[in-house]
């Protein structure tokens, strides 16, 4: 049978990975796909650089659009990034009757819905296992292999960049601005690294899973997205001291109200699993009805881990292309009609833990005007830290763990206690989740 004909969008990071693994493992991928599957045309900028990665073996055009307009390309693999251009030139390659392959998170959780519609009628596959933890297939995972389940919920450390941060940070005392540099010089940060460090790149990610583990469009506007530019080194040693890890999760998890999408720092029980995954390494928790908790762990960014779970789209597409697109997996994993209309959750209505610091003058009674407060809004502690002052000091830090409260009690809370005369600046609240 005669090969597959791919054109490939953007030769940078994870296109050379693509091709470079693509050709690397050529004779195996065949066997498994049925064919041989091979990049007939290149599109990028830079030419000159993408024609000697590709060893002057294939078409160099640095027009994408003369790739989604060649009648003799069957797949289209979208590594360009961006929401602008590549959405234009995935609905070109749809419109031409193309199946397209991204990586492109940013572009399927804001315009998902958009881009499987055009090609639910077109009758082609839109496939993005990498726009999801890197080489970890996790969309297979929650799309085929959780498919009996009702998925309850699920958390995992989806951005490989801050989770590098936090951990050289900890490990050896690096600042956070000399531990970007090094995610970006490694290939790992987005092209505009505000997207790892607020958290956006994350809760594009999420996004995604929330809409196949619970049947629900792609809904990035309405996710809950901080990142980890507030943290500061205090808390990570505080929370050291109590017994957890602080990291950037993303949470979603169905509950009798709606759908809970967010993404935060996070303090974790050190002694999970998930706590300790380190550097760019990332690791999602699925909690399923029917198997309990399943946890899937890899390589979260870079050029060849992220190429393999390209071209595992390319194998899935290239095993079904001939097939009716009916019986084809669906995008979302629920089949379009089945889709449901439950709400995504606003912040204020999430129940969980909380972890605060407060800086107080060190008096007697702050500490009870403090739990009086907590006490009356229906706030249960669960640990506390009180610091001894350095000499010569007056005020100190207390720290608390709560149980579990909706978010816009302890919000409340949050303010009376801000209001004491005693407690001086804002309360530090991070969420706290078991996991358990
Ligand atoms: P890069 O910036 O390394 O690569 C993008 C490539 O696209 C560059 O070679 C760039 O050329 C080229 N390009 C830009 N504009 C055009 C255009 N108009 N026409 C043709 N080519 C163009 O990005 P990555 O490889 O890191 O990321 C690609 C996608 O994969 C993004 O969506 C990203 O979010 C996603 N992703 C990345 C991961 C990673 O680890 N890096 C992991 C998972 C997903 P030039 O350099 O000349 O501008
Ligand atoms: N910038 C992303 C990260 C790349 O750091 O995880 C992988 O999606």
């Amino acid at each position: 049978m005669k090969s597959i004909k791919v054109g490939l969008l953007g030769i940078g990071t994870v296109g050379s990975g693509t091709f470079n693994v693509l050709k690397r493992n050529q004779e195996e991928i065949a066997r498994r796909a049925g064919r041989g599957i091979e990049i007939t045309m290149v599109a990028d900028l830079n030419t000159e650089r993408a024609t000697e990665l590709t060893n002057g073996e294939v078409k160099v055009v640095n027009d994408a659009n003369l790739v989604v307009n060649d009648p003799d390309i069957d797949i289209v693999i979208e590594l360009i990034g961006g929401y602008g251009l590549a959405k234009d030139l995935v609905l070109k390659a749809i419109a031409n009757g193309k199946h397209v392959v991204t990586a492109n998170k940013a572009l399927i959780a804001t315009h998902g819905n958009e881009i499987f519609k055009a090609a639910q009628e077109k009758g082609v596959m839109v496939a993005f296992e990498a726009a999801v933890a890197g080489g970890i297939p996790i969309i297979k995972a929650l799309r085929e292999g959780l498919t009996a389940n009702r998925i309850q919920w699920i958390a995992g450390i989806i951005n490989g960049t801050t989770n590098f941060i936090l951990s050289e940070m900890r490990d050896k005392g690096l600042d956070f601005d000399v531990v970007l540099k090094e995610a970006q010089r490694l290939g790992y940060a987005e092209a505009d690294p505000t997207f790892d460090i607020e958290g956006v790149d994350a809760a594009h990610k999420l996004t995604i899973m929330a809409s196949i583990a619970f049947g629900i469009p792609v809904q990035f506007d309405k996710a809950h997205v901080e990142g980890i530019t507030k943290l500061q080194a205090t808390d990570i040693r505080y929370a050291e001291q109590l017994g957890y890890r602080i990291k950037l999760l993303g949470i979603t998890r169905q509950t009798a109200n709606g759908i809970e999408l967010r993404v935060h720092p996070t303090l974790i029980p050190s002694g999970r699993l998930i706590a300790n995954v380190e550097g760019a390494m990332n690791a999602v928790m699925v909690r399923g009805d029917a198997v309990g908790e399943t946890l899937y762990y890899g390589k979260g960014a870079g050029s060849e881990p992220t190429a393999s779970a390209v071209i595992a789209d390319l194998v899935d597409i290239t095993r079904l292309a001939t097939a009716d697109p009916e019986h084809r997996v669906p995008y979302l994993a629920f089949q379009p009609h089945a889709m449901a209309s439950t709400p995504v959750l606003p912040i204020q209505d999430v129940t969980t833990s909380y972890y605060l610091r407060m800086h107080v003058a060190d008096k007697p009674g702050v500490l009870a005007d403090v739990t009086r407060i907590l006490a009356d809004s229906s706030i249960s502690i669960d640990a506390m830290l009180q610091k001894e002052p350095s000499e010569g000091e007056t005020q100190t830090d207390i720290i608390m763990l709560t149980h579990q409260t909706q978010e816009r009690n302890i919000e409340a809370a949050i303010a009376k206690i801000e209001a004491l005369s005693t407690v001086v600046g804002t309360v530090m609240k991070i969420r706290l989740e078991e996991l358990g």
